[in-house]
């Protein structure tokens, strides 16, 4: 059976793994042979030619370092001061400065270059984000004959914003050398044909993208889930239990709103907080019953855009506060820090409601994990943007326009006002889908359609199944 080699910026490192897609993607490499390749989180002098290996748990990661320069124009410059927010649709938050490009192209051609000489021809290369768009490009390039496939991670954005990235024509014929791409959501798969059949031309736009040929391009949607059994487990496990009892304890009586996300523009948190306000200021009987806390761990904080969005938030809790606050009584804590899964799952358990009001998302995990967590007996209510990719999946949430903080107010409102007969029904249909939606197979049904000659071999889900019950 063909070997998986993941390819995506950020690599994993030794420990307790934090996502659920670093869990199935290393339950994958476990199963079947591979390694996982990208950058080693150092900055050296030179730009190094080759990868080291590390193994990790058990698992091989080929780690490389990049220049200081070189990992500036590519990371914080290209792909997050100019694809993140204009694949965000946030145009007015993008920093164009065409020439980080050239960096972002840099280090993708130091990628393949130092990726080539560790591949076996029959390997499948599984690339991930929009950090790595040029890299099957720069593989092919240097004679790479390997199956290529591609997941967006994050949504795929209109026409129109996408004309505003520099080099656009150039990116898009470098996702047409991908054999599939995997998106979020249907609606990035409409998004993206709709730019790939009507395409603008431009006098400056170099490429004519009306020549661009996707017929060997596979696009497709896979929703990524999360393992939702495992984090009902974990949600009762000592660790989260601990963390229950310590928030019983500061709560009391009063029901907990939670937020958790990192503090991230694209994550709508002024607007959420926006809405609280708005809940506590048009229902008395809220104060002193309800408590929100949102937990925004930094992110990405070398950006201008992302210290403001800092600042605003910080501003509107110390708003809220000043309105509503007592001497004994906080509506809101607001806590910049990561916690780990534990911690997590037990705040999930103990929400009555989950606040997960993306601007725009490609899925968002949150509300997958926050539903895993919740009590069967006794389940809370997710209030859920219709703006994230999760809106498709899990059409029994209380789905809101972010934007329209009345709206999400209201959203509020229901589910604090909702009985036990109703939260259950919409959570076992939320359960349900996630269940449905789970991160192993989202990944078995990526590979095994990027790689259908392996079918009649052993597919990877025979291989993962044998695992899971021997
Ligand atoms: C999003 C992206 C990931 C990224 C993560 C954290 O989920 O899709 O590719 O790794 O944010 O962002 P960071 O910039 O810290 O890697």
């Amino acid at each position: 059976m063909s070997r998986i080699v993941v390819v995506s910026n950020r690599t994993p490192g030794k420990g307790p793994v934090a996502g659920g897609l670093a869990v199935a993607l290393r339950k994958v490499l476990s199963e079947r042979e591979g390694f996982w390749f990208g950058w080693s989180g150092k900055l050296s002098e030179q730009p190094a030619r080759e990868a080291h290996f590390e193994d990790v748990d058990g698992m091989q990661v080929a780690k490389i370092d990049l220049t200081r320069d070189d990992h500036h124009a590519y990371y914080a410059g290209f792909s997050n001061s100019i694809l993140w927010p204009s694949f965000h649709l946030r145009l007015d938050l993008a920093t164009i400065e065409s020439h980080w490009y050239e960096g972002y192209r840099r280090v993708n051609g130091q990628f393949a270059r130092a990726l080539l000489p560790l591949l076996k021809p029959d390997d499948i290369i599984w690339v991930h984000d929009y950090h790595l768009i040029p890299l099957a490009s720069e593989l092919r390039a240097l004679g790479a004959r390997n199956r290529i496939g591609f997941y967006l991670h994050i949504p795929f954005p209109t026409a129109d914003a996408l004309y505003a990235i520099p080099n656009h024509g150039e990116l898009m014929r470098d996702l047409s050398r991908y054999d599939l791409i995997g998106f979020q959501a249907n609606r990035d798969v409409a998004a993206f044909r709709e730019f790939a059949e009507h395409q603008a031309p431009s006098t400056f736009g170099g490429l004519n993208t009306k020549h661009i040929d996707f017929s060997r391009t596979d696009v497709e949607a896979f929703p990524i889930g999360s393992d939702p059994n495992a984090f009902a487990k974990l949600a009762i496990s000592p660790a989260a239990t601990k963390m229950v009892h310590r928030m019983k304890r500061a709560l009391g009586e009063q029901n907990l709103i939670l937020g958790v996300d990192r503090l991230d523009y694209s994550k709508g948190l002024p607007q959420r907080v926006e809405a609280y306000e708005k809940l506590l200021a048009n229902n008395h009987r809220f104060r002193r019953n309800v408590h929100m806390l949102q937990v925004a761990p930094p992110s990405r904080d070398t950006i201008k855009e992302y210290q403001e969005t800092s600042d605003q938030l910080d501003a509107i809790c110390g708003r809220v506060m000043g309105e509503f606050a007592e001497p004994d009584w906080a509506p809101l804590t607001y806590v910049k820090r990561a916690y780990g899964q534990p911690s997590l799952a037990g705040l999930y358990r103990l929400a009555r409601v989950g606040l997960v009001t993306p601007l725009r998302d490609g899925m968002n995990l949150v509300a997958h994990e926050y539903i895993g967590a919740q009590n069967p007996e006794n389940p809370g209510v997710l209030v859920l943007s219709r703006f994230a990719g999760a809106a498709e999946i899990f059409p029994e949430a209380l789905l809101v326009n972010p934007f329209d903080t009345d709206e999400t107010a209201e959203a509020l409102r229901m589910a604090l006002d909702m009985n036990l007969d109703e939260r259950k029904s919409r959570w076992q249909s939320l359960m349900s889908a996630a269940r449905t939606h789970n991160v192993d197979d989202w990944a078995i049904s990526f590979l095994d359609r990027l790689a259908p000659a392996d079918k009649d071999k052993s597919s990877t889900r025979d291989i993962l199944y044998l695992a899971s019950v021997a």
